[in-house]
């Protein structure tokens, strides 16, 4: 879908996505199986490819940064399982498969989404006893969890679901879908990126453009999915469309329309373009990266 690079990361992502869950034992066998139902059922790993990415043009080894990669990912497959429930987009299809709560219940779902959003906390705290007797490293590699945590949280991404949910069949101001989909969504990737700046210790100069850059394909990535919900095939996403009409939430295009919302969703693009640019050759990925998400058809 990307290129060559991202197939580099991603590959490196799902070799060792499942290497940081703890080990279950026999008892647990129902959560272990519904926790890595989601988690393998493919994606486009983007979250855990951009940390990985960050790290090493902020000149880090990326292979120290698995555990923190890992972690998003467990988060952002959490918040996707929970999303699917039917108390929220009550949802059948996910990446191409039966939603969680279809395959292992409700009750299963909840708890699945529990533990992983756990497990990513005790993937970075168990790298971190790791660092104890180097306090500087280990210092980024607690900016870098904190980073996550804010993403994740009651300032990040659950403060946007809450908003998603009570906007529903309100009419909404245009304000509150930007606080909306920069929580929602963008936060947990604008977490990615500054995670990976953090964890190589990067100059500030950097970890500030990846953060703005962030930011700026974050709040794209969901208009792209919002537009994707309307125009986009449901076979090729592997999720339901039109839900969001149906459920008269608070999207882009609802609001402004499609052709605003494209407009919106190429102006983002070009910041982030032109925040990586003046990195030349070492911004390219990133570059790229913002121009076929904004393409994307996935
Ligand atoms: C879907 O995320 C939820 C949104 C934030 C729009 P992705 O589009 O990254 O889903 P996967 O991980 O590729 O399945
Ligand atoms: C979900 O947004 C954002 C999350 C934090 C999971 P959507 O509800 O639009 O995502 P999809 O379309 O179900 O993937
Ligand atoms: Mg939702
Ligand atoms: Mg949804
Ligand atoms: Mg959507």
């Amino acid at each position: 879908m990307f290129n060559e690079d991202y197939l580099r990361y991603k590959e490196l992502v799902e070799r060792h996505l499942t290497d940081f869950l703890p080990e279950i034992d026999q008892q647990s066998a129902t959560l272990y199986d519904a926790m890595k139902y989601s988690l393998t059922s493919g994606g486009k790993r983007i979250r855990p490819v951009l940390l990985l990415a960050a790290c090493e043009f902020c000149g880090c080894d990326i292979n120290q940064a698995l555990p923190y990669a890992a972690a998003v990912e467990y988060i952002h497959t959490y918040s996707l399982i929970h999303d699917d429930l039917p108390s929220m987009d009550d949802d059948e299809m996910r990446r191409g498969k039966p939603t969680n709560h279809m395959v292992f219940g409700e009750d299963m779902a909840i708890l699945a989404g529990d533990g992983l959003l756990s497990s990513a906390f005790e993937a970075m705290m168990k790298d971190m006893l790791l660092y104890f007797d180097n306090p500087d490293r280990l210092k980024c590699r607690v900016r870098a969890a904190y980073e996550i945590a804010k993403g994740a949280g009651c300032k990040g991404m659950v403060a946007g679901q809450v908003a998603d949910i009570e906007s529903q069949g309100k009419h909404c101001a245009r304000e509150y879908i930007e606080y909306i989909h920069l929580n929602k969504t963008a936060a947990l990737i604008v977490s990615s990126v500054k995670a990976g700046a953090y964890l190589a210790c990067g100059e500030q100069d950097r970890l500030k453009a990846l953060a703005s850059y962030g930011e700026a394909i974050g709040l794209g990535f969901q208009i792209a999915d919002d537009l994707l919900d309307i125009y986009g095939d449901s076979a090729a996403m592997g999720k339901s469309t039109g839900k969001d009409d149906a459920h008269k939430k608070c999207t882009f295009p609802a609001i402004y329309g499609a052709e605003e919302s494209r407009q919106r969703l190429t102006d983002l693009t070009n910041k982030a373009i032109e925040l990586m640019e003046p990195f030349y050759d070492e911004g390219e990925f990133f570059v790229t990266i913002a121009k076929r998400l904004a393409e994307r058809n996935k």
